[in-house]
Parts: structure tokens; C-alpha cells; sequence
């Protein structure tokens, strides 16, 4: 039975990743510090170790746990955090990382996939933005995502590591965490359930390419046992904030409440991937549309 790690498998993507993997005959072992996920969120049946991916025990657990493949989600995600602690943003994502490279590199693992983000095309020049366009990370997160898929390739040449990079979009649905800087759709759903006005950051005219979280689990293992290369995922729709907050009124019968603040600095303006690729090299494509992943999300968040 194949044997996969996952490092940030206690958070809102990596816990359902892990419980998509259960559902193949494989074994499955969780690395997460839980400074984000929790420990409910991983299911009875997978191995949990509580560590940070930068403690010098790693490599010594990772060579004593053998994994066939491992699935590197760890990392610190808020974009403002890491403008306002730039150090400590690459010591998580970037230290960390090559922490567990470092770990791996002489396992002979059968493939290593690394959870890397759109962040890294920046304010694109194409849209819908293909994996070859340029990257102009516009932010010290962004550039970590970058920094480690090219260690990445480093790494793959150097000890003939086989790897997979994917760059999810926006990503949102049950689990995801809606205090501080988790993500605008948990965001609003929770001060949509609470009766609050809703803060748009800018004229809300900016777009994403909002993707439900089990239609990219389905990406992540698709990548993971056949991919090789760089794979955008994402539903590949151009979405207006103002957009989402209809669409968010629609679902829950009530017209939202909407107060206005300035644009975030360095903030994105467009973002829509375009994922031919993993179209036609993975046979996979987002299918849950946006009205029916709110709809699950707000039940989510209602009864937890
Ligand atoms: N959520 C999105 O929209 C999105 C989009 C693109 C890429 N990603 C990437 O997907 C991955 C998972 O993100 P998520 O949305 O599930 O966030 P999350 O915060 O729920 O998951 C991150 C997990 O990593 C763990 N972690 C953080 N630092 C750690 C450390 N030093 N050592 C060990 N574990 C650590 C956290 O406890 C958490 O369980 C991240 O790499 C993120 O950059 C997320």
C-alpha cells in the first residue's frame, strides 16, 4: 500500500485532501503544527504528529515514516502578515519547505507535490492567465510560493526528486478559517450569519476565481498520482467581490448589508486561470458551481 505525507494535513484543504486519499487503498500520515488547522479535522484513521516543519526532528520522523509520496501544504498564508513580517513569513514557507526537502531528498520518493498559489502571476497581463506567463509575485508570500518551486526544480534535478507544483486560485468552502485573514467568502459568510455589514476592501469590481475546495482535493490527487509539471487549479471564472456578494444575498434570501473601505495596497485587480492543462493532462475540472459551494459553506459555518 503507497504511503503519502502530508505536511498542513490538519488544515481547511490539506484535512480534506487527506480524507480523499483515505477513500484509495493508501496509507496516510498528517505532519501539522496546528498553529491554523485542528486536530478534528483529521480523520481517526491517518497518522497525526504535532511538529512545525522547520524543528530539526522532521527529518529524522520522515525517514523513520518512509513515504512513498509527500504533499507539502504547511505554510503561513496571510498576505498581509507577511508584508508586515516578511522574516517570518520565509521562515515558515521557505526555510520550512526546504526543511522538508532536506528531509526527503534521498527517500527515492515516487513524487513530491507542492501546494504553490495564483499568487505567484501577480497582476497577470493574460487573463484567463496560462501557467507560462511571467511571474511577478507582489508580495513577500507570493515570492515565497515562487522561492520553493524553483528549490523545487533544484531539487528535482539535483536528487532526481520527481515533483508536481499546483497553483490553486482562490479557494473556499466548509473548514476554511473565517477569523483575521482567512478568506473573503468564509469572511463574509460568517458576518452574513451574524447580521454584520459586509466590508469591501476597494470599488468591489476586483475579481477571483473563486474554487470549491473539494473540486481542487479532487486536483490535488489527481496531480499527485499523475501529474508532472506545473498545473493551474481553479473553476476558470472571473468573479466581481460585488458579484459574490449578490450571489451570497441569493443564497441566503436577504440583500447584504455592503460598506466600502480603501483598496488594499498591492492589491490584485483581475485573477482567472486558465487550466487547460490540467484539462487535457489530468482529465480534471472544477464542476461545483459557485451558488451550490456558498450554499454548503453557510451550512458549514452555521453549524460550527
Ligand atoms: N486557501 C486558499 O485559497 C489557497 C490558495 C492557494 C494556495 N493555498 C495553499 O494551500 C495550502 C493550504 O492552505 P489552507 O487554505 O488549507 O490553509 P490552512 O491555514 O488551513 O492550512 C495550513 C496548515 O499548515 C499548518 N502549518 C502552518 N505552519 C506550519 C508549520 N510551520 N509546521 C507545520 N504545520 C504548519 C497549519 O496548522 C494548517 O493546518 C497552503 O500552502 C496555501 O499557501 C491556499
Amino acid at each position: 500500500m503507497e504511503h503519502v505525507l502530508v505536511t498542513g494535513g490538519a488544515g481547511f484543504i490539506g484535512s480534506q485532501l487527506v480524507e480523499n486519499l483515505l477513500r484509495t487503498p493508501c496509507q496516510v500520515t498528517v505532519i501539522d503544527d496546528l498553529s491554523s488547522g485542528q486536530k478534528r479535522f483529521v480523520p481517526k484513521t491517518a497518522k497525526f504528529y504535532k511538529l512545525d516543519v522547520r524543528s530539526p526532528k522532521l527529518k529524522a520522523l520522515v525517514k523513520r515514516l518512509k513515504p512513498d509520496y509527500v504533499c507539502h501544504l504547511a505554510a503561513q498564508l496571510s498576505v498581509p502578515r507577511s508584508i508586515a513580517e516578511a522574516a517570518a513569513d520565509a521562515s515558515i514557507n521557505i526555510v520550512g519547505s526546504l526543511n522538508v526537502l532536506e528531509a526527503v531528498k534521498n527517500l527515492s520518493l515516487k513524487k513530491f507535490l507542492f501546494v504553490s498559489s495564483a499568487a505567484v502571476y501577480g497582476q497577470a497581463e493574460i487573463i484567463p492567465t496560462p501557467e507560462r506567463a511571467s511571474l511577478k509575485p507582489g508580495s513577500p508570500y507570493a515570492l515565497s510560493k515562487v522561492t520553493v518551486e524553483q528549490y523545487l526544480s533544484y531539487y528535482g534535478a539535483a536528487y532526481s526528486l520527481p515533483y508536481v507544483v499546483v497553483r490553486p486560485a482562490n479557494i473556499y468552502g466548509p473548514r476554511q478559517s473565517a477569523t483575521g485573514e482567512g478568506g473573503v467568502v468564509a469572511v463574509f459568510c460568517k458576518k452574513l450569519l451574524n447580521q454584520e455589514t459586509l466590508l469591501i476592501e476597494g470599488s468591489g469590481q476586483q475579481t477571483r476565481d473563486f474554487t470549491y475546495v473539494t473540486d481542487l482535493v479532487q486536483g490535488l490527487a489527481a496531480a499527485l498520482w499523475g501529474g508532472n509539471g506545473i498545473y493551474n487549479l481553479a473553476a476558470g471564472k472571473e468573479v466581481a467581490i460585488r458579484e459574490l456578494v449578490l450571489t451570497l444575498g441569493e443564497v441566503m434570501s436577504q440583500v447584504p448589508r455592503v460598506a466600502y473601505a480603501p483598496e488594499r495596497l498591492q492589491d490584485i485587480k483581475r485573477s482567472c486561470l486558465d487550466t487547460k492543462r490540467a484539462a487535457s493532462e489530468l482529465g480534471w475540472k472544477s464542476n461545483v458551481p459557485l451558488l451550490d459551494g456558498l450554499r454548503q459553506t453557510l451550512r458549514w459555518q452555521k453549524s460550527n
